[in-house]
């Protein structure tokens, strides 16, 4: 099979650490490149990163020069896992430069002509695309929350139509990278604020759900109101629920179209693919974080607790792993969506 390589911009980072473990092996996608901040550029990769994933630093990868933004690039991917801070620019200039750029930064997730997919739900917005009018492209994963409650809101909207939607989100240190929030304040506590990130489930979870139609995106035209906080959990976001119907549904007609959820990835058979998008947990006490965020290989949205409600109509648990489904994962199946679907 034929090969394309790869940079990872911000391989230092919780996120690019999270590509370079999933891309070992990966059947398309080789790893040529690393980027991070003038702080690693010119060591060599095993010396910058500060590795924190559970399986070694793989060997191509740990003598591997990193490189500055400011470096040309040869890769025609760039898998970019970088701070919001320098985000934005780069991406655009790399673009500019004629490189498909696959962001999980926030910074151009919300553009008119930039597509923000998860390719169960949208693979049809990648169309946008043609309105880019730079050599190369920039598409975007959304926000790691905003993930896992697209992938289970997804298939309730086609079938019932939803009309107003609350969550609150339990959401694991990792998701604020690395070193993250000091353990002074994270542990044994909760924290109620996650800076810009009720917004971005509340803007980004409509544009996803939204319709594409003559180069441009619709937006779903529910609300959502979320609350966000931070908990002393690793790894593995966790959501409560609750959902308005335009057409009034029992749990157990919501659970028999969660269960028969597929998309693209899985018609396709994309190596990232999960069989299953959304596992359905039937234990009264599940999905727990410590317990179930490696269903899938990490790629699965899970979901339990499904019940009425007796403010909305329906309720539920939502879960899934951020840096694996909710960020690196999601870029990687992005990729393999755009090559499968010929973009690349
Ligand atoms: N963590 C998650 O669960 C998650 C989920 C979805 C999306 N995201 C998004 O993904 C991005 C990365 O998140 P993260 O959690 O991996 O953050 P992180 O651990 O703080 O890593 C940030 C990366 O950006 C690089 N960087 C910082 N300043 C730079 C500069 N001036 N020039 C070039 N590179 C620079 C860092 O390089 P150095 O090591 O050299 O400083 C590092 O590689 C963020 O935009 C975040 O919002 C994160």
């Amino acid at each position: 099979m034929k090969t394309i390589n790869v940079a990872i911009l911000g391989a230092t980072g919780t996120v690019g650490q999270k590509f370079i473990t999933l891309l070992q092996g990966h059947p398309t996608f080789k790893i040529h490149e690393l980027v991070a901040s003038p702080r690693s550029a010119g060591k060599p990769y095993a010396e910058a990163a500060g590795w924190k994933q559970d399986s070694p630093i793989p060997e191509a990868v740990a003598s591997m020069t990193v490189k500055s933004l400011d470096e040309a690039l040869e890769s025609p991917i760039l898998f970019s896992g970088l701070d919001s801070s320098v985000a934005g620019e780069a991406e655009s200039r790399f673009a500019g430069a004629g490189h498909f750029v696959i962001s999980n930064s926030k910074n151009h997730r919300m553009d008119k002509d930039v597509p923000l997919v998860i390719p169960e739900i949208n693979p049809e917005h990648f169309q946008i695309l043609d309105t880019q009018k730079t050599k190369g492209k920039i598409i975007t994963n959304s926000n790691c929350s905003t993930m896992f409650l697209a992938m289970a809101l997804a298939p309730i909207h086609k079938a019932f139509g939803i009309e107003a939607v609350q969550v609150t989100t339990m959401q694991a240190i990792s998701g604020a990278g690395y070193p993250g929030v000091p353990s002074m304040e994270i542990l044994g506590n909760v924290v109620p604020y996650i800076g810009d990130e009720e917004e971005k489930l509340e803007t980004e979870t409509k544009k996803i759900l939204g319709t594409y139609k003559d180069g441009k995106i619709i937006p779903a035209d529910f609300l959502v109101s979320a609350q966000c906080n931070r908990v002393p959990v690793l790894d593995g976001h966790t959501e409560t629920v609750s959902i308005k119907l335009k057409k009034k549904a029992s749990p157990d007609e919501v659970r028999t179209v969660l269960e028969n959820f597929r998309g693209m990835p899985q018609e396709k058979n994309l190596p990232f693919a999960p069989d299953k998008p959304i596992v359905l947990m039937d234990a009264p006490d599940r999905p727990q974080p410590a317990r179930d965020i490696w269903l899938q290989k990490g790629m699965a949205t899970m979901v339990g607790r499904i019940r009425e409600c007796p403010v909305f109509d329906i309720k539920m648990v939502i879960l899934g792993h951020n840096t694996v489904r909710g960020a690196a994962g999601a870029a990687i199946l992005n990729a393999e969506a755009l090559w499968e679907l010929g973009y690349l």
